[in-house]
């Protein structure tokens, strides 16, 4: 089924359970987000998604990520109300994420060169280290593509964190590197070195299988997981030795 509606007074199509966000971009309208792909279900964290939504006469700010299309809705993109709404809010990731160049070109659109806030974050070492927003991409897409659900929250308040669920090396972990790709903060850090990958916040460290010529191919443990999930036989990868 679809459903018409109107984004900045241009009519749009788009199907039912679609969100906002998704048929906005997708129609060629910008809105900021740090918390949103289009692959995996939304969680509505960043808060920077926000559009004006008139529904029956009523006026509302809201995410637009978790926000599913209606029929004869009004949508606005941007207004200047919305755009002090996102000054605010990015003032606020700016100070959880002051080293993220993606977050600081974001806020510098948005006329915010620094932010008054204190990092949350309670402890000295972390405030350097980290610029996590706790946007919840990483563990969406190792649940939700990968399937290995090796991340989770953990933690209240200013000790909240992402991470394996008892914050040693996540052991379901095969090191594919989706959640460092999908990082907007680029805090993850992943690479490749002496036939061993590394996923560096999850302290995940796995040997490589090899080719015949002696070139890294990938995780053995990764090998593994793929021709069991789709039942491949033991020795499927036989050009890949160190791979069984
Ligand atoms: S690298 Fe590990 S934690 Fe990250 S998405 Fe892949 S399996 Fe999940
Ligand atoms: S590590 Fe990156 S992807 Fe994961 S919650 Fe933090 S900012 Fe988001
Ligand atoms: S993209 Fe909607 S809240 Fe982050």
């Amino acid at each position: 089924m679809s459903v018409t509606f109107s984004i900045n007074g241009v009519k749009v199509e788009a199907a039912t359970g679609d969100n906002v966000l998704d048929t906005a971009r997708t129609n060629g309208f910008e809105i900021p987000s740090l918390c949103h792909h289009e692959a995996v279900s939304p969680y509505g964290a960043c808060r920077l998604c926000l559009v004006e939504i008139n529904k029956g006469g009523r006026k509302k700010i809201t995410t637009s990520c978790n926000y599913e299309v209606l029929d004869g809705i009004d949508v606005k993109t941007d207004s200047p109300e919305i755009h002090k709404h996102r000054a605010m809010v990015l003032e606020l990731i700016l100070a959880e994420a002051p080293k993220s160049e993606q977050v600081q070109a974001l806020a510098a659109q948005y006329g915010v060169k620094q932010s008054r806030f204190a990092n949350a974050k309670n402890d000295e070492a972390q405030k350097d280290r980290d610029n996590c927003i706790l946007c919840g991409l990483c563990t969406r897409v190792c649940s939700e593509i990968v399937e290995v659900n090796a991340l989770t929250f953990n933690g209240r308040g200013d000790k909240r964190g992402v991470g394996s669920p008892y914050l040693e090396q996540p052991q379901t972990c095969i090191a594919c590197g989706a959640c460092a790709w999908v990082c907007p903060t680029d805090c993850i850090g992943f690479s490749e070195e002496d036939g061993v990958r590394k996923v560096h916040r999850w302290g995940r460290e796995l040997p490589m299988a090899k080719d015949e010529n002696g070139r890294p191919v990938a995780p053995v443990f990764q090998l593994h997981h793929f021709k069991k999930r789709v039942g491949l036989p033991d020795d499927f990868f036989k050009k890949a030795p160190g791979s069984r």
